[in-house]
């Protein structure tokens, strides 16, 4: 391992990083970005990447955009911070707001504003306890998640989320969260079973985890309509139609986590337009402001605003509130991001870049290092194996994914791995067909980096 530079050794002294592998990470050290221009960031070396993953699935219009910057900069001349706590408003929260609800894909009352992902799903809990409250229901207040959903870190977030790392040892979940099946067809189906049964079949399997826990008991049931965090798992077409049934056979309130899939990610403005159903609320950040600065929302149903009413009446104040939330700079980058997502058809264009995205991403299913290699839209999994007919992964400690990450930095290319060797890609929206080439040929170089690596030191023993 070649030494520190000394920026390197300075962070390593000074701060904690999130999901990373603490111990390790002492002897590599951080990959430091210093610039970033339309998909591309450059390190504290001048090399350059394509930021495969933009950023965290969020910088969707690409870097170093004028407009956004100056939105920002003519707000923060304007009016650097207001709040919207005791009655308090601003021009930029009010506008955003009703953009929100012009182009929410099911009928939204209002919205609440937050800082991210976490607090937005954070909220939505607090919310619907209140309205399970406020109807009389004192019992229901279960939340129904998935394996291997993502949905934030904060208390109430990371118990929705159904990855072992953010439980362990950190005393996760909270009681009276639930985990259903992982919609992933590839690891979860049985032998033989079609797509559409394997649907039918986690349908069947909530219903039955519905009803052993008492249908008066069982609130909500959140879920990403692409999982992200979890491996990029794209449902079988049919499993949002059926989940949405057995919820509403049951009353349980739907909240899709539009974390990522919103603002066109799967090629449509929000994911659940691609995967066909119709939640009652919805959580968004990210891509809403294409993370120039940091926000995010809960769009509110009419039901769950008349229940905060009815509660208001009852106690009074609604004490929830984060004093960033809704910040005006950070509204103000929203809507201008937004803006130009309509005016320059930024999803339109995205969508029709789709099918070569994916055409480059199948490809990789020939790779004798790839098990499955699926997505949608702009966004795509590539999970390694080291045996494709067992579909046996690697074991954890050998860090395969890992390795393949610092393989693709070598070429140029900024990926992500998550769970059992998943490689992730999110580049920007603004990604154009030579550029999608280029990533998918570093990537390649990557993978085949990677296995001569994976071969030399014979990981794919069992
Ligand atoms: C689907 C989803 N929900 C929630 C979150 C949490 O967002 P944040 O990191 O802004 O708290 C994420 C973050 O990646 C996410 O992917």
């Amino acid at each position: 391992m070649p030494p520190l530079s000394n920026l390197a050794a300075r962070d390593v002294e000074t701060l904690v990083h999130p999901y990373i592998d603490l111990a390790r990470f002492r002897e590599t050290g951080p990959l430091i970005i210093e610039r970033g221009e339309g998909i591309y960031v450059y390190d504290s070396d001048g090399k350059p990447y394509i930021e495969g993953m933009a950023g965290l699935w969020c910088t969707a219009l690409g870097y170093g955009n004028e407009e956004l910057i100056e939105a920002a900069a003519t707000q923060m001349r304007k009016l650097s911070f207001a709040h919207l706590f005791t009655g308090r408003s601003h021009d930029p929260a009010i506008e955003l707001g009703e953009k929100l609800k012009e182009i929410a894909p099911v009928p939204i009352s209002k919205v609440f504003f937050c800082n991210s992902g976490s607090e937005a799903n954070d909220t939505q809990i607090k919310l619907v306890w209140y309205l399970n409250n406020a109807r009389g229901r004192p019992l229901k207040k279960k939340i129904v998640s998935r394996v291997k959903a993502y949905h934030g870190v904060t208390v109430a977030a990371a118990s929705l989320t159904g990855l072992p790392g953010n439980h362990s040892d950190f005393d996760l979940p909270l009681p009276g969260f639930l985990h259903a099946g992982c919609p992933h067809h590839y690891r979860f189906g049985y032998a033989g079973e079609s797509e559409e049964e394997f649907a039918s079949r986690l349908a069947d399997e909530l219903d039955a985890l519905i009803v052993k826990e008492g249908p008066d008991t069982v609130a909500a049931f959140i879920a990403e309509p692409v999982m992200g965090a979890g491996g990029v798992i794209v449902p079988p077409q049919t499993y949002f139609p059926k989940i949405m049934s057995v919820c509403a056979r049951h009353d349980v309130f739907v909240i899709s986590d539009e974390v990522i899939c919103g603002f066109g990610r799967l090629g449509t403005l929000f994911g659940c337009e691609k995967l066909g159903f119709k939640p009652q609320a919805i959580s968004v950040a990210k891509a809403m402001s294409s993370a120039y600065l940091p926000i995010a929302a809960v769009m509110i149903p009419d039901l769950m605003y008349e229940a905060l009413l009815v509660e208001s009446r009852k106690i009074g104040v609604f004490g929830h509130g984060f004093t960033y939330g809704g910040h005006p700079v950070s509204a103000a980058v929203a809507l201008k991001a937004i803006e130009i997502y309509v005016r320059d058809q930024i999803i339109e264009k995205a969508a029709k870049r789709a099918p070569l995205f994916q055409a480059r991403l199948r490809a990789l299913d020939q790779h004798p290092l790839v098990g499955e290699a699926r997505g949608v839209g702009l966004i795509g999994g590539v999970e390694l194996v080291a045996d494709k007919a067992s579909k046996r992964s690697f074991a954890a400690a050998h860090g395969v994914g890992a390795r393949a990450v610092r393989f693709a930095e070598q070429q140029g290319l900024i990926v992500r791995a998550v769970g059992s060797d998943v490689l992730t890609l999110s580049p920007p929206l603004v990604i154009n067909a030579a550029q999608i080439e280029e990533l998918f040929g570093r990537l390649t170089r990557a993978l085949d980096s990677t296995l001569d690596w994976v071969t030399r030191e014979r990981l794919t023993q069992a």
